[in-house]
This record gives structure tokens, C-alpha cells and sequence, in this order.
């Protein structure tokens, strides 16, 4: 039986978050640069999402360039900025045919004008859309997002429009910049590292965690299937005991 046949569609994660790694060793293992790796790689992320509205998982948040990654070689960092525009270009009448709803988090102003323009004008596109919401993590860390959230907070208790007691979980996380999303359930890094990499460690509390060997321009809808699979046979305790669940 195939994984999709395995999937019970009444348990599916809502939010699937995913660190898309190895574009880079991908491309060299056939001798290419890496931006091949990284253009390959757009073709994973086509069809995973076309597999989550496949299935009907809601959100989908993919890590497309991190704080860190600003320290890469400047020509790899501009192919990357080259290939996000001439994507969301692309795509995004894709995307609204298919009531997909583009979003994206990060120190968004941190990137190209034209990057934050294109990028504006299709979030704007797509605003309406409810298939699902793919997010794109752009110039996102989240030590970054949590810092910045506390500094919003604390602005507001210096104004004397909030008390420090109302500051609690949820009203933390309404400053996150996944406010309105769900926490993913289910977080999937390909390329065999086994790392969290600065992306969403507040929302990531109790995220079940998936790692796989794959590269990510090798990674299509029925890898994502597995790995849906894979977290359903665990069991989600959230510090409670097996026999307190049922
Ligand atoms: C990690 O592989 C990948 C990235 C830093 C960039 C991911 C970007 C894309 C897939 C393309 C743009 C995406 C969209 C949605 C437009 P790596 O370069 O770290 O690979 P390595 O670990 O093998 O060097």
C-alpha cells in the first residue's frame, strides 16, 4: 500500500513545517553549482505543496532563508533572491487557481525592494484563498521573532497600556509573526542533519520531529506522505501518561 492510502485523513497535522536542506550537496553530487541545487529545489516545494492540498493539511511553512544564510557567499545570496522574485512571479497565479493563500514571515524589510514588492503584491493576490496557507520564512530566525516580540510588549507596558500580569503564553504568541497560524504539529528537516536551526522554538514546543536522509530536491509529496504516516503512529502525550489519553 502506498503512504498516501495510509494516512488517516481525520488525524492530519494542520501545520507542517519543514526545513528544506541539501540543495547545496544535491547540486554537487552531479557536479552543478549550487544554485541548480537551489532551483531544483523550488520543484520540491511545488509539489509539496500541491501534496499538502492534496490532503487537506491547512498550513504549510517552509524555511526559505534565515538570518544566517545572509552570511553566504553574496552571489549565492543573490541567485536566491533572484529565484525567490522570479518564483513568486511565476507561481502566483498557480497558486490562486488553486485558492492557495501566500504568506511570509521574517525581517521581511531586510530583503531586496523588488523581493518585498513582488512578494506584497502576490501575499495581496492571495489574501483571500483557503486551501491552504503557504508560508515562506524569509531573513526569519527565531531568536529574532522572540526578541522582537518582547520588544513590542515591552513598549506597551512602558505606555502604560498593558500590565506586566497579563503578559502570559497567548498573549506572547499573539506577537509572533504566526499569530494567526497554528503551532505545526509535525516539523520535517531533510538531508540527514538533525538540527532545529533557529526556526520557530517557541511554536515548536511540542512538535513531533521528522528527519530524513532525503536531499530536498529529491523530496516529493509521497516523502511527505511517509513522514505523515511516520507521526501518526506516535502518540502525543504533552507531559501526560499513556493511560490519561483516552
Ligand atoms: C538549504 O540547502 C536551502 C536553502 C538555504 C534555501 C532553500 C531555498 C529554496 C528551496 C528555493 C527558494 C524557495 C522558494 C519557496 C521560492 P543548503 O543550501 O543549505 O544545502 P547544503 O546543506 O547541501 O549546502
Amino acid at each position: 500500500m502506498n503512504f498516501k492510502d495510509q494516512i488517516d485523513v481525520n488525524r492530519l497535522p494542520q501545520h507542517i513545517a519543514i526545513i528544506m536542506d541539501g540543495n547545496g550537496r544535491w547540486a554537487k553530487n552531479q557536479g552543478k553549482f549550487r544554485v541548480f541545487g537551489h532551483e531544483s529545489g523550488v520543484l520540491s516545494v511545488k509539489d509539496i505543496v500541491e501534496g499538502c492540498v492534496e490532503i487537506g493539511v491547512k498550513y504549510l511553512t517552509v524555511y526559505a532563508f534565515s538570518t544566517e544564510n545572509w552570511n553566504r557567499p553574496i552571489e549565492e545570496v543573490n541567485a536566491l533572491m533572484e529565484l525567490l522574485i522570479s518564483t513568486i512571479n511565476q507561481e502566483v497565479e498557480t497558486l490562486n487557481k488553486n485558492n492557495i493563500r501566500l504568506n511570509a514571515i521574517g525581517d521581511l524589510k531586510s530583503l531586496p525592494q523588488k523581493c518585498i514588492d513582488d512578494l506584497a503584491a502576490a501575499m495581496d493576490k492571495t489574501k483571500t484563498n483557503t486551501s491552504c496557507t503557504l508560508t515562506l520564512a524569509l531573513s526569519y530566525s527565531a531568536k529574532w521573532e522572540i526578541v522582537e516580540a518582547a520588544k513590542k510588549i515591552a513598549e506597551l507596558v512602558k505606555a502604560d497600556n498593558l500590565n506586566i500580569d497579563q503578559i502570559n503564553e497567548e498573549l506572547f504568541a499573539s506577537y509572533l509573526t504566526t499569530a494567526k497560524m497554528p503551532d505545526p504539529e509535525l516539523m520535517i528537516r531533510t538531508s540527514g542533519e538533525h538540527r532545529i536551526s533557529n526556526y520557530l522554538l517557541w511554536q515548536m514546543a511540542y512538535t513531533e520531529l521528522y528527519f530524513t536522509e532525503t536531499l530536498w530536491p529529491d523530496f516529493r509529496r509521497e516523502d511527505l506522505f511517509e513522514a505523515i504516516v511516520d507521526y501518526q503512529k506516535r502518540e502525543r502525550r504533552f507531559g501526560k501518561i499513556s493511560e490519561q489519553l483516552n
